[in-house]
């Protein structure tokens, strides 16, 4: 993957060159309030970096998944303000992807300048299933810019125009956000310190499945939580009351639960469960033991007993990688899981592990617990792409850099 510096040297400079860059500023809103600016301030450095080169910067980006059509609660226009504040400098927001307007302002740009358009997935191209579709709209994205720096590590799993396609039209670059993942996920898959622990929580075990069992092979100890952990104790034969449960998956997680036996890798799953009989923070909620949950009651976090032993479970970790919150830690009665594990993370850093949280959920976790990022060793602003990296699939956004 070609640096900034050597597409620089390919262009002979950066100044006066307009730069289009593919950022992943996908952030969860309240109404137009970012509850988490965490992806905005990874993309600052690669902006500035092009900016002070003297580059045109044309950002693009996507939030939420939109149809092919506007949808005005999808606009990224309060992520303009937000990187305009974290860039200390003016970003013009273009209320549209392609067309007359977003090559006006392009035109008008100066060197140093920063435009964002509109969310691309306002536009069918984007994410078209018909290479011809894409291609066509990656050909008008091209068409505003000289050069192209790839710098949306969330976003390198899919194959979709203004991550793929685009790249194959114009001179291209890694920007340092995707370098610096790229690095981070390639120790984890392939070099870890060991012991290797990973943390695996979220909703749903399908979405987790083959990076379970590409993590057979390389971890040392597997810790499950969060709503995905119904399934694992249905495999195991218990009933789990109204928790969610994916009863199509129990049979692979039953296949996991053996294969992991036979390979000596500990799968750690909660003994004890927070129960609730409604899916909110005033429910009437309970600790039970894993094996004992009411018909009616729902799991919602881990219990304490659970939490302590996973702390446990994590004291001599060299390497740990935890995707996915423990419970429903955005409603205080089913945080206590997800801030003890985050806590044994900060813990492991201090002590010098190398500790990488990954994905969304997990990583909103930690900041509305109140820590930093340099609390952990990497946060990564990748979920699926983290994810499908770990499991050692070849993802598009990656490979299109590789020429
Ligand atoms: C993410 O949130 O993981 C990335 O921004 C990718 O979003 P997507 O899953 O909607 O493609």
């Amino acid at each position: 993957m070609r640096t900034i510096e050597q597409l620089s040297e390919q262009l002979g400079g950066l100044s006066g060159r307009t730069v289009l860059v593919r950022s992943d500023l996908n952030v969860p809103l309240d109404g137009s309030s970012i509850t988490d600016d965490g992806r905005v301030r990874a993309s600052v450095p690669t902006i500035t970096e092009l900016a002070e080169a003297g580059a045109r910067v044309v950002v693009t980006a996507h939030l939420g998944r939109p149809k092919g059509a506007p949808e005005a609660r999808y606009s990224l226009a309060p992520v303009a303000q937000r990187l305009s504040e974290l860039l200390g400098k003016e970003v013009t927001f273009v209320e549209e992807t392609v067309g007359e307007r977003a090559t006006s302002a392009v035109r008008a740009m100066s060197d140093g300048d920063v435009v964002l358009l509109e969310n691309l997935r306002f536009h069918p191209g984007e994410t078209a299933k018909t290479d011809e579709e894409r291609a066509d709209f990656a050909r008008q994205l091209a068409g505003l810019a000289d050069a192209f720096v790839s710098d949306g590590f969330g976003v390198v799993h899919r194959a979709q125009a203004s991550v793929y396609d685009v790249a194959r039209l114009l001179p291209h670059a890694a920007g340092g956000l995707v370098r610096s993942e790229v690095e981070v996920m390639r120790q984890l898959r392939e070099d870890p310190q060991r012991p290797y622990v990973v943390i695996l929580g979220g909703a749903k075990v399908s979405d987790k499945l083959g990076v379970i069992e590409s993590l057979l092979s390389v971890a040392d100890r597997l810790l499950v939580g969060g709503g995905m952990v119904f399934t694992f104790l249905r495999a195991q034969g218990h009933e789990v009351g109204t928790s969610l449960l994916e009863e199509d998956q129990v049979d692979t997680v039953r296949g996991y639960l053996e294969a992991a036996a036979e390979r000596g890798v500990e799968i750690v799953l909660p003994t004890d469960i927070v129960v609730a009989d409604a899916f909110s923070a005033e429910a009437r909620h309970e600790v039970v033991p894993a094996d004992g949950i009411p018909a009616d009651m729902m799991g919602l976090d881990i219990g304490p007993d659970s939490a302590a032993f996973f702390v446990d479970q994590l004291a001599d970790a060299r390497t740990v990688f935890w995707n996915g919150p423990m419970g429903a830690f955005e409603m205080a009665p089913y945080a206590a899981g997800t801030r003890a594990v985050a806590e044994a993370l900060v813990q492991r850093t201090r002590d010098g592990a190398m500790t990488v949280v990954g994905g969304g959920d997990s990583a909103a976790a930690v900041r509305e617990f109140g820590y930093a990022d340099d609390d952990f060793g990497h946060i990564s602003t990748g979920g699926g792409a983290s994810l499908e990296y770990l499991e050692g699939k070849d993802l598009p956004g990656l490979q299109v850099l590789e020429d």
